[in-house]
């Protein structure tokens, strides 16, 4: 069923897309601000005088109340008790994966389990596992659904103890990774770092219910606003387990410049490296309660539709052969999988529009979308079905000759370097879906893509 709330919704608070002639399509890229959340932020800041929050000054009271109450509504968010979790601010997802992997206890005889669909942000993990001596394994996806391969992971599992690293929901093909596996990680004595990032947007976390040792996401992408702070939640239990490398101002309880000794603060405050964002931080507890004021359930179930009008929208989509003008990478139906819709457009000859092609002609149309790899490798190596071998092969030949990166792809025998992708959100319409399909069929329908002036790629 339709909820009527969300065209109010986006009238009123996401009404700048509309004025722009924008059909923003980049959920997962970063959710959009409320425009209350922005006027709130202007009238708060505005109204009183915020200092630095490592003081005892009235300034720097306002500060602390606000980013602690802040904190405690984050907990609140995710259904976790202050006692058994932390919520540690970070700049962003990111920050959060970095402060579990430099301080997490790998040595020689641990290992990292991380499936190939992963972020670059939790792959780079493997950096600090490696560095430690600690074993690397990943565990493929397989099947049209490109979800992970259950019996390889249970397999992995069984094996030597570490961490588990997986994204709740895929940035890449929207699959929606089972919370279940956390609780069956653990009963194996894993430790669990669960990428939220692109979860959270659209999904409830009830981490009373999951209890994964370490969390991260990044706020921008629930509520669009601010930018530049996410959070680490982590179980104390295992927080206590950690060992930073290093130490800052804030972090620590006590030290000695010249004694050479310091001991860290015993709480979430050990993790915040200097000073802390105060005043966006408390944009999230603004931006939560505007979550709150519609309901994650309702987000979900809009967003869900919106994403069902989609899938059935590209599956129609032919050329005047009959042949499919799209090939979505992932599950094809609602089932199991989130609002992050990854495609390639197909020429009338079946190949595969240079997704270049698609980034210029959909800016061109006023479409904000997504192209490349999505910092996500792995689901592109799966999507695009490269074996290890070829991977290995062109990643050599091309670091021994100083290649680019599109003669990589080249030698992967790609004739694209990536896909498309088209997100949902909160603010997201029936018309924005539309507008794609529409522009889908417009632009690349019987007609040969316009391949000309195409800069080459910098990154993947
Ligand atoms: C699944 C996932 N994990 C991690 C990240 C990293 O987020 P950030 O760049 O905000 O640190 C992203 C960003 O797109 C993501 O989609």
């Amino acid at each position: 069923m339709v909820d009527a709330r969300f065209d109010a919704v986006r009238r009123d608070e996401y009404g700048y897309l509309d004025e722009d002639g924008l059909v923003y399509l980049d959920h997962t890229g970063a959710g959009l601000p409320a425009r209350r959340q922005l006027r709130a932020h202007a009238d708060r800041i505005a109204a009183h005088c915020h200092g630095n929050p490592h003081s005892e000054h009235p300034a720097s009271v306002a500060s602390t109340v606000l980013v602690e109450r802040a904190r405690r509504a984050v907990l609140d968010f995710f259904h976790a008790s202050p006692d058994e979790y932390a919520a540690v601010f970070t700049a962003n997802a990111t920050g959060a994966c970095r402060l579990v992997g430099e301080a997490y206890p790998f040595r020689r005889g641990t290992r990292l389990v991380l499936p190939i669909d992963n972020h670059n942000s939790v792959n780079g993990v493997r950096e600090y596992a490696r560095a430690r001596g600690a074993r690397i394994r990943y565990v493929g996806v397989s099947g049209p659904d490109l979800r992970v391969d259950e019996a390889a992971l249970d397999r992995e599992l069984g094996q030597r103890r570490g961490l588990f690293a997986y994204p709740a929901q895929s940035n890449f093909t929207g699959v929606r990774h089972p919370l279940e596996w956390i609780a069956r990680a653990q009963e194996r004595g894993w430790d669990v770092l669960l990428d939220a990032a692109a979860f959270a947007p659209t999904n409830v976390l009830d981490l009373a219910a999951a209890r994964p040792e370490f969390v991260a996401v990044s706020w921008y992408k629930v509520f669009g606003y601010p930018t530049g702070v996410g959070c680490l939640l982590a179980r104390r239990d295992a927080l206590a387990r950690l060992r930073r490398p290093w130490f800052a101002g804030g972090t620590i309880e006590a030290v000695s410049a010249q004694g050479g000794w310091h001991r860290m603060a015993s709480d979430e405050s050990a993790y915040e490296d200097g000073t802390l964002n105060f005043l966006s931080i408390p944009d999230v507890e603004e931006g939560l309660a505007w979550i709150d004021t519609l309901g994650m359930a309702a987000i979900h179930d809009h967003v869900e539709q919106l994403t069902a009008r989609l899938l059935a929208g590209l599956a129609r989509l032919r050329h005047r052969t009959g042949e499919p003008l799209v090939r979505v990478y992932g599950p094809t139906t609602s089932d199991r999988r989130g609002s992050t819709v990854a495609l390639n457009i197909l020429d009338a000859a079946g190949d595969v529009v240079d997704e270049r092609v698609v980034a210029r002609d959909s800016a061109g149309a006023g479409l904000c979308l997504r192209t490349g790899c999505f910092c996500n490798p792995g689901a592109g190596e799966a999507a695009f079905s490269i074996g290890r071998r070829t991977l290995r092969g062109a990643v050599l030949r091309t670091a021994a000759s100083g290649g680019t990166l599109d003669d990589y792809l080249t030698r992967l025998g790609l004739p694209s370097g990536g896909a498309v992708r088209v997100s949902l959100g909160l603010s997201s319409n029936t018309a924005d879906v539309d507008a794609f399909l529409d522009f889908v069929t417009r632009t690349y329908g019987d007609r040969a893509p316009d391949a000309r002036d195409l800069a080459p790629r910098l990154r993947c």
